[in-house]
């Protein structure tokens, strides 16, 4: 992991400069910004911010104050924006949107086929054709941020939530 930071460290300074020209929007990191706030606050999906900013590493941990970041680049930056809220999934987004499974899992390929790591913050691309650029090199990371809440509760098969009437706890019962 360590090594895979420091590659793309080295990579990004030395294309810097390329990268700049071509960048459509910019943003300078603040103190207490996180990943998704930022991508919330300029409607720059999560995986779009990722994918033009290879020297963040995946849990977002190494922003720095006064960093430029690209938010977005000419041609595939895609600006309609949706913050995810508990309970959505990929269904639920695309009707919303009136965009297809394909084109929002093409403009966002870090969701997984069951939608299941679709997380509460997480700043999905929701335009109606595919503007951003697949992964180059490493895949985008399908994990859940430790600090992230999926959008779905998991369901492990029995209810869980139980509202059986038992007042064995109501202190004027004993
Ligand atoms: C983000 O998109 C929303 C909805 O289209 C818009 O109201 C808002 O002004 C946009 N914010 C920025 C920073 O572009
Ligand atoms: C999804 O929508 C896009 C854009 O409208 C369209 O080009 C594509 O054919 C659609 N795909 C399916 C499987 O309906």
């Amino acid at each position: 992991m360590l090594v895979f930071s420091l590659i793309a460290v080295a990579f990004s300074s030395v294309f810097v400069h390329v990268l700049a020209t071509s960048c459509t929007r910019t943003y300078t990191v603040q103190i207490g910004d996180i990943c998704d706030s930022i991508s919330a606050a300029n409607n720059v999906s999560t995986y779009q911010l990722a994918v033009v900013n290879p020297e963040i590493n995946h849990d977002c941990t190494n922003l720095l104050p006064g960093q430029q970041l690209c938010l977005g680049h000419s041609g595939t930056d895609c600006t309609t924006t949706y913050v995810v809220k508990p309970n959505d999934d990929c269904n639920i987004v695309s009707s919303a949107y009136n965009i297809n499974a394909t084109v929002l899992s093409h403009n966002n390929p870090q969701l997984n086929a069951d939608c299941s790591n679709m997380y509460i913050g997480e700043v999905l691309c929701v335009a109606g054709a595919v503007t951003v650029s697949p992964p180059e090199g490493q895949p985008p990371a399908t994990n859940i941020p430790a600090i992230a809440t999926p959008a779905k509760p998991y369901h492990t098969g029995s209810p869980d939530h139980h509202d059986d009437g038992d007042d064995d706890d109501l202190p004027w019962c004993d």
